[in-house]
């Protein structure tokens, strides 16, 4: 019977479901704080399940003797040192639809959050200032909503901000024009949305052609006023020109949920009284949570018990009925051995070979 380690806070659904699955399970959500009595641990377990908090490094995959699959509960997996993973034929999976809706639905909260100044005016109230007249806000109806990014996320805001009767354009170079019909949305170019934009918000990997995607030129074409939702990555926005832009009223507002360093303790937007900053909270509800549990749980489970890939970020997805055909020198469904680091270092089909998982224009899975 395959052994997983859960080595951080998991939902005790999510160790139901290895049970369940036929997959031992040892739930020590503490291990993965304690690097010595990790890496003493982690030889005996063929899966590991993490969240943020276990550091897999190139030392733990050394020890890792056993391990054929690595399952991070969310999207970020900058605690994993892929490709000491992918040197041993450790599949590194993630689950990237799991906080889409709480994600949008941030940022969404963002954008109200920033159209009535509800962070400033309850801080007024709470000092018994009373100030009706200071917080006169804007309404979101019949305004225009830029999306930049019209991916998972992108597309759930979309949807919403739609229900809101806010007119939509996106800037996504992989959006067909039919999906963006289907969206409900206007495809334009970048200059377009920048100039038609009243509120902005941003939903694209931080890739070298997103990096800093707002920065002093593209702001400066930005209608005068505009508001600024970013709770995608920071390195989109430039932060000083940002800071510069909201300072001379370019940029009326702007809602920060990602920052280009964080922890983000002194950064200089904090200053300022139109910005409003949450610290990376975008996946932090308590249904993302679950979802996320449960999607990697039934990942590794399926992986260790059929051959079943998705979601991996180091090789292609494969289904439970293909994969005894590419399981070296076995009949047997199960991987009762890690995949040759060979196979893993097979070029990734164009759909995944970015940080998006799937086709941008896919219905996201929920
Ligand atoms: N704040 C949080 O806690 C939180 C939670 C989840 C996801 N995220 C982040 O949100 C972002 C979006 O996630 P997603 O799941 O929607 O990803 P996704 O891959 O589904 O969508 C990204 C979209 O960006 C588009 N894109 C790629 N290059 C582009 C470019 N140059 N210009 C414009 N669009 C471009 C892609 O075509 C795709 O449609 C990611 O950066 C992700 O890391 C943040």
């Amino acid at each position: 019977m395959p052994k997983v380690l859960v080595s951080d806070k998991l939902s005790p659904t999510a160790v139901q479901i290895f049970k369940d699955n036929g997959v031992e399970v040892d739930y020590l959500p503490d291990l993965g704080k304690d690097k010595e009595k990790f890496l003493e641990a982690i030889g005996q377990y063929d899966g590991l399940a993490i969240r943020s908090a276990s550091k897999v490094t190139e030392k733990i995959i050394a020890a890792a003797t056993n391990l054929k699959v690595i399952g991070r509960a969310g999207i970020g997996v900058d605690n994993v040192d892929i490709p000491a993973a992918t040197k041993k034929g450790i599949i590194v999976m993630n689950t990237p639809f799991g906080n889409s809706i709480t994600t949008a639905e941030h940022a969404i909260a963002m954008m109200f959050a920033l159209a009535r100044q509800l962070p400033e005016a309850d801080a007024s109230t709470r000092a018994s200032k009373w100030e009706k007249n200071r917080f006169m806000g804007v309404e979101v109806t019949n305004k225009t909503l830029g999306l930049i990014g019209a991916g998972n996320i992108g597309s759930i805001v979309a949807d919403r901000a739609v229900g809101l009767k806010m007119k939509v354009v996106a800037y996504d170079p992989f959006l067909t024009p039919e999906r963006a019909q289907t969206m409900g949305v206007e495809k334009v170019e970048l200059d377009d949305l920048l100039a038609r934009a009243d509120f902005i918000t941003l939903h694209t990997p931080l890739i070298d052609a997103t990096r800093n995607i707002l920065n002093a030129e593209t702001l400066a074409k930005t209608k005068k006023g505009v508001r600024i939702i970013n709770c995608a990555r920071g390195g989109l926005i430039d932060e000083d020109a940002l800071y510069q832009a909201l300072k001379s009223g370019q940029v009326a507002g702007a809602a920060l949920d990602v920052f280009l360093q964080e922890p983000a303790e002194n950064n200089p937007l904090f200053e300022l009284p139109n910005v409003i900053c949450t610290p990376h909270l975008g996946a932090s509800t308590t249904e993302a949570q679950e979802n996320v549990a449960l999607q990697v749980a039934e990942q590794i489970s399926a992986y260790l018990m059929t051959g079943e890939i998705t979601n991996a970020l180091n090789f292609p997805s494969i289904s439970a009925e293909e994969a005894p055909l590419l399981t070296p020198g076995s009949s047997s469904p199960k991987p009762s051995a890690p995949l040759p680091a060979s196979s893993l270092k097979r070029p990734l089909p164009a759909s995944r070979s970015s940080s998006r998982a799937v086709s941008p224009n896919s219905t996201p899975s929920r």
